[in-house]
């Protein structure tokens, strides 16, 4: 069932509380593919009800960014999902997120801001405000649904962290279940925007699982040291690919690694032409 104000979900979840089902929340920016589909198993086998949210956040975007082109396909969205077990495609207006003016009007003034030590690396550098943005609406979306478990993909592994960090630290009674990054044959994690890549581009994007999955053997040979690791990435790189970050971080609190160990997640940004990619690996065996 497609819906899209809070109104009526509240009140369809209202009936499943009193049933005494449980419910679980998989939030998306939509444009879904393989890596959502295997949220929406899990939240499938695991939840009585599911609820899958499809919401182009305005507030997560940077200017300059893509919001206004960011791919939107509801209808198929909507079959995808529906063909998956989901009980309801929540999709709202930004209205009806954000009120009349969206953002930076009366409307709409109470943001979550993550801490600023999980926010100021990786991804955050560079896209500021992004991690307020995205703990926003995911509160949103959880006093919305009530959900009791939400599923999120380790491919965007940073906000993974920094949800569980946000659930923790506001005693959100919810479950955060983590999802393993789904990729394509070749190995390219799924991520909507591969559909801004041109053929030529989709080759050059490999470049992100070979830096890693090449990592991960020196390590498993033996290599702990970050700055050899490191190393190791740069006969992968051409003129093509401009790397914004190559870093080893810790995976509950994202501190840096000289060392790399089994608690280390190796975390690699690439721009191709204007297409932004990240991806990352877990050392753990
Ligand atoms: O990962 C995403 O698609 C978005 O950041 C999320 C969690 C749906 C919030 O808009």
């Amino acid at each position: 069932m497609l819906l899209h104000t809070i109104a009526e979900v509240r009140a369809k979840i209202k009936e499943w509380k009193k049933e005494g089902l449980t419910v679980g929340l998989v939030p998306t920016m939509g444009a879904l593919h393989k890596g959502h589909l295997s949220l929406i198993k899990k939240s499938v086998e695991k939840c009585d009800k599911t609820v899958v949210s499809v919401f182009v956040n305005p507030i997560q975007f940077c200017p300059g960014e893509d919001y206004e082109k960011y791919p939107r396909t509801l209808d198929a969205d909507r079959k995808l999902a529906e063909d998956a077990g989901v009980d309801i495609v929540f999709a709202p207006t930004p209205t009806e997120m954000y009120g009349e003016g969206h953002i930076m009007s009366n409307d709409f003034l109470t943001y979550v801001i993550p801490p600023f030590f999980y926010v100021n690396k990786l991804c955050g550098k560079s896209r500021v405000g992004h991690f307020d943005g995205v703990c926003t609406v995911v509160n949103k979306l959880f006093n919305i649904v009530q959900p009791d478990y939400a599923f999120f993909g380790e491919k965007d592994r940073q906000q993974l962290i920094i949800i569980k960090k946000m659930v923790k630290d506001l005693s959100i009674p919810i479950e955060i279940v983590p999802c393993p990054i789904v990729r394509e044959d070749d190995g390219l994690a799924m991520s909507s925007r591969n559909k801004y890549l041109t053929p030529e581009q989709r080759k050059e994007a490999l470049v992100l699982k070979n830096i890693l999955f090449n990592i991960k053997t020196c390590y498993n040979s033996g290599i702990k040291d970050v700055e050899a690791l490191t190393e190791t990435a740069y006969s992968f790189l051409e003129s093509c690919h401009s790397l914004e970050y190559l870093e080893f971080r810790d995976k509950n609190d994202l501190e840096l690694k000289k060392v790399a160990d089994s608690d280390t997640i190796v975390f690699i940004a690439v721009k191709i032409g204007e297409v932004r990619l990240i991806d990352n690996i877990s050392l753990d065996n």
